[in-house]
């Protein structure tokens, strides 16, 4: 992050907080965009205030955000800021505070920098390429635990999992985790579940079928606090590709025969 924009930008996504705390105890209008994948009234709010507010701060870059986005494996933007302007709106709508707004900027692939921030808690993430990972300003890093059976471990469920093909491949990796580690977690928010294992309150986190927006800020985060970040294979981490896997690091080519039992 520049430093000039690096206030501006932060300053943004307090406001954005702002907008999603305005909404708690108010007519969310939660509408369907799928049986179980919901947008409300703050998702596009947030969404509006930050594309029209971003793409003034950033001109150079293509803002892929979530509820108005295209998005194709075939042309991806050299420079693009992935947006989601409400990561977790189940628990939103749910009023579970688990929450964040998540911004990742990515040029030729690499990112540059990360933000994802908890309105409810106040709990702001971020990271720029180099300059290792913060949380309200100080210092974060991922554990040092160096056996599965001492860790914990967070994961999501793909929106569609109850009829899809991978429900059993989701539910036979679950078994598998339970039966290696101390423990799993599911909050509801991938963006968050990243920054848990940036601060080492997670070894690790996996999911699949997440999207660019889900992730693009929290893996910055992760790897900047020192841990590893990949597909379900070991493979790089890519933001287009089916499946995340994040660690640290200790623990990833362990968590990797996990994915594939
Ligand atoms: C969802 C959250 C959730 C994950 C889902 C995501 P959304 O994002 O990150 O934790 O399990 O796969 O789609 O829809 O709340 O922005
Ligand atoms: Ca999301
Ligand atoms: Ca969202």
């Amino acid at each position: 992050m520049q430093d000039n924009l690096g206030i501006q930008t932060i300053d943004l996504i307090w406001q954005a907080g702002h907008i999603i705390r305005q909404y708690t105890g108010a007519n969310k209008d939660i509408r369907h965009k799928s049986e179980r994948d919901l947008v409300t009234a703050a998702d596009l709010a947030v969404e509006q205030f930050l594309v029209e507010h971003l793409s003034a701060l950033y001109p150079e870059y293509t803002l892929v955000a979530e509820e108005s986005a295209v998005i194709s494996n075939n042309a991806i933007p050299q420079r693009a800021l992935y947006i989601d302007p409400i990561d977790g709106t189940t628990n939103f709508a749910h009023d579970f505070p688990f929450v964040a707004i998540s911004v990742g900027a990515y040029r030729d692939g690499k990112g540059e920098w990360g933000i994802v921030y908890n309105p409810y808690s106040d709990e702001l993430y971020s990271a720029s390429s180099g300059e290792g990972a913060f949380l309200n300003g100080n210092h974060i890093s991922v554990s040092n635990t160096d056996k599965l059976s001492n860790s914990l471990i967070g994961t999501g469920f793909p929106y569609d999992v109850i009829r899809s093909q991978r429900r059993q491949q989701v539910l036979s990796t679950m078994d598998a985790v339970m039966q290696q580690t101390r423990g799993i977690r599911r909050c509801g928010s991938a963006a968050l579940d990243l920054c848990y294992v940036a601060r080492g309150v997670f070894e690790g986190f996996y999911e699949w079928g997440l999207k660019p927006w889900d992730i693009a800020a929290g893996a910055i985060i992760v790897q900047e606090a020192g841990g590893s970040v990949s597909d379900m294979f070991y493979h790089a981490h890519n933001l287009y590709t089916d499946g995340i896997l994040a660690s640290n690091g200790i623990l990833h080519q362990d968590l990797i025969s996990l994915m594939q039992e």
